[in-house]
């Protein structure tokens, strides 16, 4: 698991590094297959349950699962790339946010959005150790959405990965859920918060069968990590490096509202 999860932040960031205006995310879907079939990997969305491509793109009201096209990104857009591989039998699997262009990053509702997703991400993790609950994660999650008045997807759910791409446990994002079973060491699962800019989160798929939507059109955000509980809390096995592309930028102060987040990030770490 360690070592396809460094595989699969790899080239995760490969991926990241090619995101700007222009691009079609068929493009994001080529650079995902070579850079995994370059590292002797399997991309684990190829002809599962009929996916077509090699890497999830979901695009600003696309809350995941969203199927690479010839449509290229628009400046303002944000975009989720989840990456997932196989190697030497284990799946591993993450996704990250990122911000199309400068306004994107200009966009003080997307970053809320998109930052307060990543900090809900961080938020659980900080809390995963031997003994909790699996359904925990859920309630700290929902109560960071909701300082912003932000929604939680309810559909879709963290899972136990391994030699199985998806497995038990599932990982509910959303408050007093009734997951079952507690962080055991040596257990290996992802947390994958899906946040709406707007308190409804209802989802919607179009008939692609895959592609999943916010009914009302609202941008949508999400991050995830493959996790490996130890013995005093969990290793996030596909953790940012000091060079991984996007990573926080600074939010929209409330005396800041509707201005510009222009600064530099002040960090490239996770948690
Ligand atoms: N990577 C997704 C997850 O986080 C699953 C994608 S399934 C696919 O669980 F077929 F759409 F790729
Ligand atoms: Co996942």
């Amino acid at each position: 698991m360690r070592k396809s999860c460094k595989l699969a932040r790899e080239v995760l960031d490969t991926v990241g590094a090619a995101v700007k205006p222009g691009v079609t995310t068929d493009q994001l879907d080529e650079i995902c297959h070579n850079a995994t079939v370059e590292r002797n990997s399997y991309p684990s969305p190829l002809n599962y349950n009929n996916f077509p491509k090699s890497i999830c793109t979901s695009v600003n009201e696309v809350i995941c699962h969203g199927i690479p096209d010839q449509r290229p990104l628009v400046d303002g857009d944000i975009v989720n790339l989840d990456v997932s591989l196989w190697f030497e039998g284990y799946h591993a699997d993450l996704n990250e946010t990122y911000y199309v262009g400068e306004k994107a990053r200009n966009n003080p509702d997307l970053v809320r959005l998109v930052e307060t997703t990543r900090q809900c991400l961080d938020l659980a993790i900080a809390h995963a150790k031997p003994g909790v609950a699996f359904k925990e994660f859920g309630n700290i999650i929902e109560k960071h959405a909701k300082t912003q008045n932000l929604g939680v997807v309810k559909t879709y759910c963290g899972h136990g990965i391994n030699t199985l791409f998806h497995g038990a446990p599932n990982v509910p994002h959303y408050a007093k859920n009734k997951a079952v079973g507690r962080l055991a060491p040596g257990m290996t699962f992802t947390i994958e918060p899906m946040i709406t800019a707007t308190p409804s989160s209802r989802d919607t798929t179009w008939p692609d069968d895959w592609t999943s939507v916010t009914v009302n059109g609202a941008p949508s955000a999400q991050f995830e990590h493959t996790l490996l509980v130890t013995e005093t809390g969990v290793e996030v096995l596909t953790a940012r490096k000091k060079d991984s592309p996007g990573g926080p930028i600074p939010m929209p102060s409330a005396d800041n509202e509707g201005g510009k987040a222009d600064e530099a990030p002040t960090t490239n770490g996770t948690a």
